[in-house]
């Protein structure tokens, strides 16, 4: 008797016909259960640390956990260049930096004086934010969210930030979370980085096309409004970059 038959005969045999299809009905639902629950769920959570989790479930987090884990602090903890050079436009206040990752621009910010919250779905990238936040020796607030679900507070912010995350649904979301006065500050990869081979996304659903990231934000008043190809530390990226204050 070979080993498969042997296990077969183990669970089966000893028990009757009946018995053998109420378990395997069991066994049936128990795993339809369990795929059921690899999809996003909205499950808002508090706990008492500077942590808030909203929803931190399904493949997506999945998948931008293993990434952050396998890597080290994006760019060394090193802010974005563009929100470096432009940061005597932001007078300190509340600011909210969406898909924050590893967190190097929410802590330059509340290095800056500033209040942040740092979303992101990723809670390894998040924690790899506190970490850095700790060792340059301030705070922030991180709230481990999927941005398709995570309700932006209107009107509450002094600064919202995005940096190399697209989607495109979010930016009526930002334009309210903004008070009157707030400024947005985002850059992000054009579809010129794919077309010239460059490292970066490859889907267009991640990518701007020409002029569009100035559509996305009309009716804010555009102070400040780039698109080409920059040199990055080591590498060159197709981008566009914007900052934008509600009046
Ligand atoms: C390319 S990284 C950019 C990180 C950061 N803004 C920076 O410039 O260093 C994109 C980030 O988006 C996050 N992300 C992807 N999908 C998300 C979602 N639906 N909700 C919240 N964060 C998301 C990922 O976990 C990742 O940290």
């Amino acid at each position: 008797m070979n080993s498969r038959a042997k296990i077969h005969n183990f669970i089966c045999l000893p028990l009757p016909r009946i018995t053998q299809k109420f378990l395997i009905a069991i066994l049936a639902k128990k795993f339809y259960i369990y795929i059921s629950q690899l999809h996003i769920k909205e499950k808002p959570v508090s706990t008492p640390a500077n942590i808030t989790l909203f929803d931190s479930q399904g493949p997506l987090t999945g998948r931008w956990n293993k990434k952050m884990r396998e890597r080290g602090v994006a760019e060394e903890g090193k802010p974005n260049s563009f929100l470096k050079r432009h940061i005597h436009l932001f007078p300190p206040g509340r600011a909210l930096d969406i898909a924050a990752g590893e967190g190097r621009n929410a802590v330059f910010l509340a290095e800056h004086g500033f209040d942040v919250e740092a979303i992101d779905i990723s809670k390894m990238a998040l924690r790899k934010a506190r970490e850095l936040a700790r060792s340059r020796g301030v705070k922030i607030k991180t709230i481990i969210a999927n941005l398709d679900f995570y309700p932006i507070e209107q009107g509450h912010y002094d600064l919202i930030t995005d940096f190399y995350f697209l989607d495109r649904r979010l930016i009526p979301v930002i334009k309210k979370g903004l008070k009157k006065g707030g400024k947005v500050i985002f850059e992000t990869y054009l579809t010129a980085n794919k077309s010239l081979g460059l490292r970066g996304p490859q889907n267009p659903v991640y990518l701007l096309k020409p002029n569009e990231l100035l559509e996305l934000f009309k009716g804010l008043r555009i102070l400040f409004y780039r698109e080409g190809i920059f040199k990055k530390g080591k590498s060159r990226k197709a981008i566009a970059s914007l900052i934008a204050e509600k009046t």
